[in-house]
């Protein structure tokens, strides 16, 4: 079977720095279809050989010593490129033209890939479908939608019913790069292929989760984007719902793309919903001294960089039990952990201890750069008395595989080749998340508040740690302990 996949934003920077890089990665481990072709589509004016010195010199550039000119002279006669406007009819007709060409008219799988400025997905979707390349007679056609997908309810509802009059929703593909990272998938394996934690993974035995995902670095050049997404359409309404849904969701009678994503939607629809009056009480918002000086960022910006929200998961399993979600940039560290931490024992026969919460036993979740487990427990101290202390059992993946671990867009690409849309998320998932995150934006910007400043290197401002304070528990900030 042949594959196409159109690249639309083929000069972009995700193109260079995440999609073909990953495709080279594949292509260097043999895990590519033979038959591959990806055809670059954007408006600059490359030649073929142009485009891929382009790539070679950004994916050399990102690989540094591991750059290896041999194995992408081998790669590169895979990709073409067309000049083209998505707004032209008459390029998706060349478009039709040149896959035909590369296809040699024989049935062909096409992915086409919209990498582009998301004011640009729905003429796309469009034009895609005036030109009968969603056509499925001679073959397969999948769609990969980049986040962010919409920017409120509104906007990516509609966005589904444009891309609903075109594909069929087992075409579509929207990414959330976070899902194919193997330590989340490894969340799933953890719960589901192990029967000793499930017992215990809910509200008899869990105090509270926090769900930290931590960058070191400021916003860059991506002031405009940012300045008006914020922290919230940035990084909680995709990756830190779904990390939230993967450690909340019931196990599905079976590991199908459909019957994974009813559970994690299930879980979506049981969070409590913010009530205006509670936002003083269930978010702190943040932003980083020095934001404002940032290029394309408006001078007087109140746009959180940092936030800690506590949301309520309302079934059987979770009533009760708080899951506090914190991402900020500029923070101490890069480290993305989900931290279960379970409840104090009923009865503490060794006094010596102070009865903190942080002192019951924790499951931290490395999600990157670490990337493994710690189990926190108390042992006992040896030759001092009944003295205790908390220690730890750990797990590394590097330590134990002698494989690197791979960029989640390998995964996510070979996934779309595939078919398996299990990593992706459904038009419902998407909408969902979003009426979680829509009355809090919304909250915070009708609010005179304003976000109170960190300095580069804290985590957060001090409100967020007098705020769980208040809840009589404190962040458990730790930079990668795992190396
Ligand atoms: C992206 C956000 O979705 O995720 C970025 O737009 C953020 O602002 C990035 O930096 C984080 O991804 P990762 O994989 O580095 O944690």
């Amino acid at each position: 079977m042949k594959y196409s996949m159109v690249i639309f934003g083929a000069s972009g920077d995700l193109t260079s720095r995440k999609l073909v890089p990953a495709l080279y990665q594949l292509h260097r481990k043999g895990r590519l279809p033979e038959d591959l072709q990806v055809v670059g589509f954007s408006r600059s004016p490359f030649s073929d050989e142009e485009y891929r010195t382009h790539l070679a010199n950004s994916l050399e550039e990102k690989l540094g010593d591991r750059w290896d000119s041999a194995e992408w002279a081998k790669f590169a006669p895979r990709i073409e490129y067309l000049p083209g406007d998505i707004n032209e009819p008459d390029d998706f007709r060349r478009l039709g033209e040149k896959l035909t060409q590369c296809e040699s008219g024989a049935p062909c799988t096409r992915i086409y890939y919209l990498a582009t400025d998301p004011r640009f997905y729905e003429p796309a979707v469009e034009q895609l479908g005036a030109s009968g390349l969603a056509d499925e007679s001679c073959g397969v056609r999948r769609i990969v939608v980049e986040k962010p997908f919409g920017r409120d309810l509104k906007s990516a509802h509609q966005l589904n019913d444009a891309l609903h009059r075109v594909f069929g929703e087992d075409q579509i593909y929207r990414i959330d790069h976070y899902l194919g990272k193997e330590t989340v998938q490894n969340i799933l394996v953890l719960r589901f292929a192990n029967a000793i934690f499930e017992p215990i993974w809910n509200r008899n035995y869990v105090d509270h989760v926090q769900i930290t995902a931590a960058e070191d670095v400021g916003v860059g050049r991506r002031g405009s984007y940012y300045d008006s997404a914020g922290v919230f359409r940035d990084m909680f309404q995709n990756h830190l719902l779904q990390l939230l849904t993967i450690t909340a969701m019931e196990a599905p009678s079976h590991a199908t793309a459909n019957l994974v994503r009813n559970e994690k939607v299930k879980v979506l629809e049981a969070v409590r919903r913010l009530d205006p009056r509670d936002v003083a009480e269930r978010l702190v918002c943040g932003q980083y001294a020095g934001y404002l000086d940032e290029k394309d960022v408006a001078a007087d910006s109140r746009t959180p960089t940092f936030a800690a929200l506590k949301l309520h998961v309302d079934n059987w399993r979770w009533h009760g039990v708080p899951f506090y979600l914190r991402s900020g940039k500029a923070m101490d560290c890069r480290t993305t952990q989900i931290v279960i931490q379970f409840r104090q024992p009923p009865l503490m026969l060794f006094q010596d201890t102070t009865r903190r919460i942080g002192d019951a036993n924790r499951l931290v979740i490395h999600i990157q750069p670490a990337e493994g487990m710690q189990l926190l427990f108390q042992t006992k101290v040896p030759d001092a008395e009944m003295k205790i202390r908390l220690t730890d059992l750990d797990f590394r993946f590097q330590a134990r595989f002698d494989k690197k671990i791979p960029e989640a867009y390998e995964r996510l690409l070979l996934d779309v080749l595939a078919g398996d849309p299990s990593l992706f998320a459904r038009s419902d998932e998407v909408e969902t998340a979003w009426r979680i995150i829509d009355p809090i934006i919304k909250s915070w910007q009708e609010s005179d508040d304003e976000p109170g400043i960190y300095q580069h290197g804290q985590w957060g401002p001090t409100e967020s740690s007098n705020w769980i304070g208040r809840d009589s528990r404190e962040w458990l900030d730790s930079c990668p302990v795992l190396h």
